[in-house]
Formats: C-alpha cells, sequence, structure tokens
C-alpha cells in the first residue's frame, strides 16, 4: 500500500519538479530567491509596508527575488512604542503578514539602537534618569515586541551599533549610561526569554575592514559568549561607498564564524563610484555585489545578505547622501541591473551540492512518507536556530577579553531628538555621519 502511493505520487510529483531548473545550467534565468534557494542560503531586502501597499510593482518583485525580509524602520523603538506604554504593531504586523504570505523569513530590526547621529530610541527613553526604571522599561519593550512575533521573526538585531560610530569603545548611550557595559548582555537575555528559538544578533557598522575597529567587535562579541549571554549571530551591515575589499571582508567573517556565530550580511548596498562612464560604474557596483554576496558563500557560517532596499526608487541613500549614487540592483523601474546578476552569480558560488530535480522530488517524498515534515522548522526559516547556536563549553579557547568599552568618545556632534519618530539628523551631522560611516571612501 505504502509503494503503490510512493509511485503515485513519483509519478505526481516528478512533472513539477523537473520544471525546475537547476540555477547553475548554462541560459538558466533563475530569480535571485531560486538561486538562493537552490544553495540553501537566505537573500533578503529591508522593506517597507507603505511601498507594498503603495507601489503595485514592489511587492511582486519583493516577494519574487528575496526569501526573507527585514523591517527597515517599522520595527524600530520609535515606531512600535512611539510614547510610553503606547503600542502600534499596524506597520509590522503588515510587513510579517506579507512575508508569510510569500514563504518569506523576517529579520527583526532592531530591539535597541540608541547611537550618536541616527537612531530609533525615542526621547522617553533617552531622558530617563533611574536605572531601575529604564531596566523595566527594556525589559517590558522586549517582551513586549519580541513575543508578539515569537516563531515568526527569525532573527533579532538586539543591538544596532554597540561601538561608537567609527571607534573601538561601546558608544556610551543611555543603556550604558545606566546599566553599564553588560546592558547588551541583559537585553539579548530579555530576548531570549521572550523567543527561545530566535537567532539573536548584535549588527555592526564599519567592520568590513580589519584592523582595531573589527577587533573590537570581535572581542565583544568573544566576551558575551564568554559571560554566558545568548548571542546567536553578528551582523556586518555592508554600506558601502565603492566595491570593499573581498579579501579582508572574508577573513573577518571566518574569525567570527570561528567564535561559533552565524554571519549574516544584514545591510547590503554599494554607491555607484567613480567619476568615469556609467557603464563603468555599474561595473563597478556589480564587481562589489559579486564580492560581497560571494566572500558570504565562502565561508558556511555565513547564512543570510540582505540588501538595504531593492530598488533605487526606495533608498535610504538618497536622502542621506544623495539621489545620484544608486546604491541598489534593480534600478527605479524594477530593472535587473549588472549588481544584480553579480548577486545572483555570487550565490552559485555555495558548495552545497545542488541535487538534481528528481533526486529533491523524491527526498521530499519521503520526507512527508516517514513523517519527517512534522519535525521541519517553519516557513521560511532556512536554518535552525538550534543548529547554529554556540555551545558554552566550546568557546573557552576564546577566552575571556574583558570589556571593550571604558571612556566616552567625544567629537561625535549632536543629536536632534523628537518624541516621537526615528530620529534624523541635519544635514550637517548628516554628513558627519556618512563620513564616520562609509565602509570605504567615495572614490
Ligand atoms: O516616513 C516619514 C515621513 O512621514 C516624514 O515626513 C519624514 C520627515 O523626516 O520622515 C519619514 O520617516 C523617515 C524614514 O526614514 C522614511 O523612510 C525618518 O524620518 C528617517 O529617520 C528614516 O530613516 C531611516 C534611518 O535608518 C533612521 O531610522 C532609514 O529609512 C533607514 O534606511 C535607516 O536604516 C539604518 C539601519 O536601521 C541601521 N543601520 C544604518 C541604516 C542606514 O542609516
Amino acid at each position: 500500500m505504502r509503494g503503490a502511493l510512493c509511485l503515485l505520487l513519483l509519478q505526481l510529483a516528478l512533472p513539477a519538479v523537473a520544471r525546475a531548473a537547476n540555477c547553475r545550467d548554462p541560459g538558466a534565468d533563475c530569480s535571485l530567491r531560486e538561486a538562493a534557494d537552490q544553495v540553501g542560503v537566505g537573500i533578503g531586502a529591508a522593506a517597507q509596508p507603505g511601498f507594498i501597499a503603495g507601489d503595485p510593482n514592489y511587492g511582486p518583485v519583493l516577494a519574487r527575488e528575496f526569501n526573507s525580509l527585514t523591517a527597515e524602520n517599522h520595527m524600530k523603538w520609535a515606531a512600535v512604542q512611539p510614547a510610553l506604554g503606547v503600542y502600534d504593531f499596524t506597520a509590522a504586523d503588515a510587513l510579517v503578514d506579507f512575508a508569510e504570505l510569500n514563504g518569506m523569513a523576517v529579520r527583526g530590526h532592531n530591539l535597541i539602537w540608541d547611537q550618536a547621529l541616527v537612531d530609533s530610541t525615542p526621547a522617553y527613553v533617552s531622558s530617563i534618569t533611574d536605572p531601575n526604571e529604564l531596566r523595566s522599561l527594556l525589559a517590558e519593550h522586549i517582551q513586549t515586541v519580541v513575543g508578539r512575533y515569537k516563531g515568526r521573526v527569525d532573527a533579532w538585531d538586539v543591538v544596532n551599533e554597540p561601538l561608537v560610530l567609527g571607534g573601538t569603545e561601546l558608544y556610551e548611550n543611555i543603556f550604558f549610561q545606566l546599566l553599564g557595559p553588560g546592558y547588551i548582555a541583559e537585553a539579548l537575555e530579555l530576548a531570549h526569554a521572550a523567543d527561545p528559538n530566535a537567532t539573536l544578533f548584535i549588527n555592526e557598522v564599519l567592520v568590513s575592514l580589519q584592523g582595531a575597529r573589527f577587533d573590537a567587535f570581535l572581542a565583544l562579541a568573544a566576551d558575551l559568549l564568554s559571560q554566558g549571554a545568548p548571542l546567536h549571530g553578528v551582523g556586518i551591515q555592508g554600506h558601502y561607498f565603492g566595491p570593499p575589499d573581498p579579501v579582508q571582508l572574508e577573513a573577518n567573517i571566518r574569525a567570527l564564524e570561528e567564535l561559533g556565530l552565524v554571519v549574516e550580511i544584514t545591510e547590503l548596498d554599494i554607491l555607484l563610484s567613480g567619476n568615469d562612464d556609467p557603464n563603468q560604474k555599474l561595473e563597478r557596483q556589480r564587481t562589489g555585489y559579486f564580492n560581497v554576496v560571494s566572500a558570504c558563500m565562502a565561508v558556511t557560517g555565513c547564512r543570510r545578505v540582505t540588501t538595504w532596499g531593492f530598488s533605487d526608487r526606495y533608498t535610504w541613500i538618497d536622502g542621506f547622501v544623495g539621489p545620484q549614487f544608486d546604491p541598489l540592483p534593480f534600478d527605479e523601474d524594477y530593472g535587473r541591473k549588472p549588481a544584480y546578476f553579480g548577486v545572483r552569480e555570487a550565490l552559485l558560488t555555495r558548495s552545497i551540492p545542488v541535487l538534481p530535480p528528481g533526486v529533491l522530488g523524491l527526498a521530499a517524498i519521503l520526507f512527508v512518507l516517514l513523517g519527517l515534515h512534522r519535525l521541519a522548522p517553519a516557513p521560511g526559516r532556512y536554518i535552525s536556530a538550534k543548529s547554529v547556536r554556540p555551545l558554552s563549553g566550546s568557546l573557552g579557547s576564546h577566552g575571556r577579553t574583558g570589556p571593550v568599552a571604558s571612556e566616552r568618545s567625544t567629537g561625535e556632534g549632536s543629536v536632534a531628538q523628537n518624541n516621537v519618530g526615528p530620529q534624523i539628523c541635519s544635514n550637517h551631522t548628516r554628513a558627519s555621519w556618512v563620513a564616520a560611516t562609509a565602509e570605504l571612501p567615495l572614490n
């Protein structure tokens, strides 16, 4: 009986799976999503629900090309709790619903982002002076936000940009000032309690090159692990003002992986650079995308690349740097740029063998017949957090590095505060931020 059922299913399934092209075949024209799915990695984009609702072309391209999305702004503290005790999940829910409808994973971004120039901490938080009050508000915020999306958001940027911009010390934000450097471990514990299966990250800018800053980031991750904090992943943001050095980037990814952590490129965009022919700029951008994605693909622990937006129609770079830098893989009309093909080609460098479609179909049928599908992770979760969870006993060789932070840095510029929306800086501070965070100088 079981054999007959198997044969029937095989006959039904084979024509369907036979249609799925091997993206490595010459002439195959797979989407980024198809390519990423075939090699078992994540390809994501930062997204905004307003564009899904208001632009008929945006959602279909997002769902066709990406198997993951990040809330670009709408899970940030100021977005979900704009006033003390007043939560608004309308926009974040819309994004998560869209992702689920389209079988996509969701990165949660972020729980704490309190920086000098641009961040998402409302004034009602940064004006607190009592450590107990801040600690209980932090606990309540994280429990509410992570708890709401338990099992639906696979990864959280628990602390975004913990280091001082461009420096090597922890940034002494309100959390540091009142709770001490242990605020990062506290936040990780809170997030872990709210969703024990979520992969928890610290996410940092300007850590693609080797040197003191990357060493500080590595030491911070090692220190958190040695304390037993539930840190599972590290994000390299990847905002580049030109093609980054792939050798240094890959070395940094490997060093983080060696701690037992998952690594992701979380906010990739590469500005057009140079003063030459427009086609050469586009080619240079393609090379940059290829280099970054292939550096990730070369390291087993690097599991997902997320671009910060996907179409030049909507990019934060327009407002912060200028409209002429077109940093994303799709143009303003959703046409595929050379950068798109750089990403796709790089995804397919992943050294996981692509099984022939017939074998895949057979494996799927056996999977169902044996009842193994009941053990499978939730849709869109292509890597189980548990499979990458570092074991505390295995970290001894890295040793305790001691706290990274000690002094408050100066000269960071002023912060424009308001008590409801995300904070945005003046043109002057915006330029400072750009100068401070560019992964590479503009050519
Ligand atoms: O939507 C409102 C609009 O209604 C209002 O009229 C306008 C007035 O300023 O503001 C609009 O909101 C802006 C929003 O972007 C729109 O996309 C916010 O002010 C502005 O602060 C916000 O900027 C975001 C920035 O983070 C600050 O939260 C960018 O979109 C977003 O791309 C950027 O993302 C960050 C990551 O979270 C962390 N790493 C760096 C990255 C780039 O700065």
